[in-house]
């Protein structure tokens, strides 16, 4: 049995996991701490880099503490360190890394850099001994991507976002709409009491034979809407005909995906996917075309350390291990 320990802090949120796997036995998740700074973020309408990485090392140490304590685990028995090396703010990626290749030089233990979209492209799989064939998607503030999963570590990308990324173009619509940072769970909320129909948003690229996602033109239709309709708007009809446009286009994507790849599962992973909305669309659909959805679990949709962990665990028991003179690489890509 091999205890990992993951650090994540490609971003605002500061995690720490240990988890314990065996090679062909599943998985489980010993701790998964997250702080969230969300709510320093939120005045300033958006993520401030500095602030971010300040408090990654204000709280990563109290962090690690609390997961080794809830795993009843001593540091000892941790038998590689891992951490978040990209994508990301590269200033905060710099903490998280930096703290977990000071652990496995401290312990004599390997160090594992880990891709943050592996991260949750394998999220909907943590508890399982092995990682299905799929289409995965991955939507979340940073990415929007359709991925060929053929196993761990097999990976090919199908599409991808042009512009904005799908919860890039949910809280760009909700700063428009005066909703709290992060926009994506109040649009979900408001959209809750509006019509779907209300609003015939743009369905950009849908059409197109390519699995490329486009959500910019969607976003500037939102806003011509306001401006045209100035004060006499309904939010909730807004945020509900915009969501719908969301849903569409990343459903009827992933369906053309997985006619073009021929798997029969769809796996669903990042912020974006905690949106009930977003699941509800894409389980009738695998319900009508005969095919398995895998969401990742509500803890570990957003960002947090347990899918890195996991990653991590898989590499590991693989054999693999990353040098410490490893950089972090904030465009790194998923292949
Ligand atoms: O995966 P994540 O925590 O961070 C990145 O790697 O980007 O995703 C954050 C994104 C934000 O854009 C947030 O607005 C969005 O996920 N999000 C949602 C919901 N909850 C979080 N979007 C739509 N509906 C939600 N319920
Ligand atoms: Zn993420």
């Amino acid at each position: 049995m091999a205890v990992l320990l993951a650090i994540e802090s490609s971003c605002d949120e500061t995690a720490v996991s240990i988890v314990r796997g065996e090679k062909g036995g599943s998985t489980a998740v010993l701790a998964s701490e997250i702080y969230s700074q969300i709510d320093l973020h939120r005045e300033h309408g958006g993520v401030v880099p500095e602030l971010a990485s300040r408090n990654h090392s204000l709280r990563l140490r109290a962090l690690v503490e609390t997961a080794l304590a809830n795993a009843k685990v001593e540091m000892a028995e941790i038998e590689a360190f891992a951490a978040t090396t990209g994508p990301g703010l590269a200033s905060s990626l710099l903490i998280g890394s930096t703290a977990a290749k000071g652990m496995a030089c401290a312990c004599k233990k390997p160090f594992l850099g880990i891709n943050h979209l592996e991260g949750h492209l394998l999220s909907p799989f943590l508890d399982q001994t092995e990682v299905p064939p799929h289409v995965g998607l991955i939507v979340s503030g940073g990415h929007t991507l359709l991925m060929d999963v053929s196993g761990a570590g097999l990976y090919q990308k199908l599409g991808g976002t042009r512009d904005d990324a799908a919860g890039e173009a949910y809280d760009k619509v909700g700063k428009m709409l005066g909703l709290a940072y992060p926009g994506g769970p109040e649009i979900e909320k408001a959209a809750r009491n509006g019509n779907p129909s209300a609003y015939d948003f743009p369905r950009s690229m849908l059409h197109e034979p390519h699995l490329d996602f486009s959500f910019s033109g969607l976003k500037t239709a939102v806003l011509y809407t306001l401006q045209r309709e100035k004060e006499g708007f309904s939010v909730p009809d807004l945020a509900a005909s915009f969501q719908q446009a969301v849903i569409e286009i990343l459903v009827q994507k992933t369906l053309r995906a997985v006619r073009q790849t021929g798997h029969r599962r769809i796996g669903l992973s990042g912020g974006v996917s905690l949106n009930l909305a977003l699941r509800e669309a894409l389980n009738t659909a695998c319900q009508s075309e005969g095919l398995e959805l895998s969401v990742a679990s509500p803890g570990f949709c957003a960002d947090n350390a347990a899918m890195i962990a996991f990653a991590a665990l898989l590499r590991h028991l693989a054999g693999e291990q990353s040098s410490l003179e490893d950089d972090i690489h904030p465009n790194l890509p998923l292949v």
